[in-house]
């Protein structure tokens, strides 16, 4: 599908209107697009990254409806998600250079093996002309790898981001409606958050652009742009929100019921509470729920003599996305004993947390069971007091 977005800028992308998981990692509910971008200038005419393999012959179509002739390939990360056409686009325009910074041109040289002639290396701020159109490049690392640049329209004030501001959503808007917030929510939880303090950085680093347009390379893009800003300033900032993260698995009843307690504790004390159940959610709703929480409880039978796998999974992903955490937790259960308290404080240790009293029990939970569960809510509510999240 072809959108015209200005004069002589178009979207030519592909939608994938059925893909249900993203690096055989991620589940993305709403399937997603790809999006590239195509720019006539009076002298030049540049394409801006391009799409995943699979939609190769997609993108091709649209070009060839545009009457495209390809002078420069301009490619802002090389995932092969945006960079895996690239050696169709050769084929096709054998004359087309790719423009990138040096860090993408090494690692598409690794991903595609396309000879070093074929490469003009850019730097950050620096510009190309295609005739009324000119190009800013801005290199903005770990967005979300080492590789990552955006490139600036100046006399449209189109901002193409890449996965900067993306978001897993396929639809038949151009422009992203107020709905897109949970989409990008997920998106930036799942691949930004790791990098939260230098997407700080880069977001200061935009401050001196005026934006009329962002577009990314997945999903709708903003023509309201202050919204996507803000919510990224929100997500990145080091606030954390009144939220209780309960991440949990429950086998024959004793964790859930641990689980229940907690829930109805934590909100008689003004708590906002998230429970989780791992069978039903997926690692994405986790992802999502850890961006704004102050704390997070684990919970987890014993399954021989460690937690759950659903629980394991769930703990390292949570490890590796480093959120904004501030507390964690760990409650459950066993029948005959094991090491589940120590295996699950090991796998925590990126997280720059503060340990709550645990509590893993013996069977199902007694009356003093419930009076320590009580303790523990008590514990965390005053930690959210101190910070002054709980409204009085
Ligand atoms: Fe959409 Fe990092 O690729």
């Amino acid at each position: 599908m072809i959108y015209k977005i200005k004069n002589d800028v178009y979207s030519v992308g592909v939608k994938d209107w059925n893909r249900r998981i993203f690096d055989e990692l991620i589940q993305i509910p709403d399937g997603t697009s790809y999006n590239s971008y195509l720019l006539k200038g009076s002298n030049k005419t540049a394409l801006i990254d391009t799409v995943d393999p699979t939609k190769a012959d997609e993108l091709l179509n649209n070009l060839n409806k545009l009457d495209a002739d390809i002078d420069y390939l301009i490619i802002n990360h090389a995932e092969q998600d945006h960079s895996g056409t690239i050696p169709r686009i050769l084929d096709r325009y054998p004359n087309a250079i790719i423009i990138t910074n040096s860090k993408c041109k090494d690692l598409l040289i690794e991903f595609h093996l396309i000879p070093d002639e074929k490469f003009k290396v850019v730097g950050d701020d620096e510009t190309l002309d295609l005739g009324g159109k000119t190009l800013k490049f801005l290199i903005t690392p770990w967005v979300h790898w080492p590789d990552t640049m955006v490139t600036y329209l100046q006399e449209d004030q189109i901002l193409f981001s890449c996965d900067f501001f993306g978001s897993h959503l396929a639809t038949s808007e151009l422009f992203a409606a107020e709905d897109i917030y949970k989409s990008a929510k997920r998106y930036y939880a799942e691949i930004m958050m790791p990098f939260r303090t230098i997407i700080q950085k880069n977001l200061e680093k935009l401050n001196n652009l005026k934006i009329q347009i962002i577009a990314p390379s997945h999903g709708p893009l903003y023509n309201k742009p202050e919204f996507i800003l803000d919510a990224y300033k929100d997500w990145t900032s080091d606030n954390t929100k009144n939220d209780v993260v309960i991440p949990y698995i429950s086998m024959h009843g004793s964790t859930q019921n641990m689980v229940d307690y907690l829930v109805d504790s934590l909100i008689e004390r003004g708590l906002t509470v998230k429970p989780l159940n791992l069978t039903y959610n997926d690692a994405g709703e986790l992802a999502l729920e850890l961006v704004d929480a102050t704390t997070m409880v684990i919970a987890s039978p014993t399954v021989l003599t460690g937690p759950h796998p659903s629980v394991v999974y769930a703990t390292y992903l949570a490890n590796a996305l480093r959120p904004k955490l501030k507390y964690v937790s760990v409650m459950g259960s066993y029948g005959w004993g094991g090491r589940m308290l120590d295996q699950i404080t090991e796998m925590i240790s990126s997280l720059r947390v503060e340990m709550i009293t645990p509590l893993i029990i013996k069977g199902f939970p007694k009356d003093e069971d419930y009076k320590k569960i009580d303790a523990m809510a008590d514990e965390i509510t005053a930690k959210h007091e101190k910070l002054g999240l709980i409204k009085k």
